[in-house]
């Protein structure tokens, strides 16, 4: 048996060298290491073997086995360097490339960029503050001190008593204020939090707040930058209307609709049937702000505003149901 086993070596190793092409390989492959090839019948003849003699001959059949197949597995490689090298295996160069999909913004980045490209192209800066906020920048410092009925609008995720998540980006208007003198001309774009969930909420969303201040800043110089702003984002002629609101952080206040772009103020399902539409809310930077921020607030005057994001892309895109941004369906994100 082991002039058998050394005679299996040789030979096969001769066959081995003597290979050129796959189907070569493949056929030394089943000969000698497949299930019904020679090493696997050598190695079931170890059966007939004296017992004392079977250690030592089973050692030697297995290190047979294991040689051929190192030897089969070098002898693959140098032949598929050696093809490559050659020619014999060559890339088709006229098969077109495989083409990868495309990716693309998500609709409401694609709208977000949209709309900082319109203020920065008005001289805006743009800045990003944190979503995770303390309670001092997101309510207090805008003139809503704890228990105020203000915050009950809100809908809140605490983390700790004294912070959260942002629930709007006007804290940027504290942060800004607070870094640098006026005058101030920024826009703050992010994500903000709210605890609400149905076809107009979703626990996140993204808002852009603006503001300005400077010397003589009047309501007049919101309606004009907030005219050009809504002219360039839908339309030259659609229709505004400021109407009275309130903010604890703004004075006076205001909030803002279109005519409806869908229906075109005639009165649809997505207006309630009144032919406008909300997109912002905005006013006078209250001098309590100013207070808090030690700007003097008989030298400057200011205005800001807040946008919703997914608001004004379901207009845009005559979308009905805001859920559909963050179900991260392709056949939906694909559209846009
Ligand atoms: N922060 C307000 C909101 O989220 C919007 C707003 C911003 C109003 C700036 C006035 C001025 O509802």
């Amino acid at each position: 048996m082991e002039a058998e086993l050394q005679h299996l070596q040789t030979e096969a190793r001769a066959d081995l060298a003597a290979l050129t092409d796959a189907p070569g390989l493949e056929a030394f492959r089943v000969k000698y290491l497949g299930r019904k090839g020679l090493c696997t019948t050598v190695m079931r003849s170890l059966g007939a073997v004296p017992d004392a003699e079977r250690p030592r001959l089973g050692k030697l059949a297995n290190d047979v086995r294991q040689d051929l197949e190192a030897a089969f597995a070098a002898r693959e490689a140098e032949l598929a360097t050696s093809q490559a090298v050659s020619g014999a295996v060559r890339p088709d160069l006229t098969l077109p490339g495989r083409l990868s999909p495309f990716g693309k913004l998500h609709p409401v980045t694609q709208v977000m960029d949209e709309v900082c490209g319109i203020f920065a192209g008005l001289g805006f800066a743009v800045a990003e503050g944190p979503d995770v906020e303390l309670d001092y920048y997101n309510f207090e410092a805008l003139n809503i001190p704890p228990h105020h009925p203000a915050r009950d609008m809100h809908d809140t995720f605490y983390i700790s008593d004294s912070v959260l998540l942002r629930t709007h980006t006007s804290p940027m208007q504290v942060r800004a204020m607070q870094k640098a003198a006026p005058p101030l001309r920024m826009i703050a774009p992010g994500k903000v939090y709210r605890c609400d969930s149905d076809i107009t909420h979703t626990p996140m969303f993204h808002q852009v707040e603006g503001f300005l201040v400077d010397r003589k800043v009047s309501f007049g110089d919101l309606k004009g930058v907030l005219s050009v702003f809504i002219a360039k984002m839908f339309d030259a002629k659609t229709p505004i209307r400021f109407r009275p609101s309130f903010f604890p952080f703004t004075e006076p206040s205001a909030e803002v609709d279109i005519g409806c772009v869908i229906c075109k103020g005639v009165g649809c399902r997505v207006c309630k049937k009144t032919g406008w539409l909300e997109i912002l809310g905005a006013g006078l930077i209250d001098p309590a702000v100013f207070k808090m921020v030690g700007y003097d607030p008989d030298a400057y005057t200011g205005f800001a505003f807040g946008l919703g994001m997914e608001r004004i892309a379901m207009l845009k895109y005559g979308i009905t149901d805001i859920r559909l941004f963050y179900e991260n369906d392709l056949r939906f994100l694909a559209q846009f």
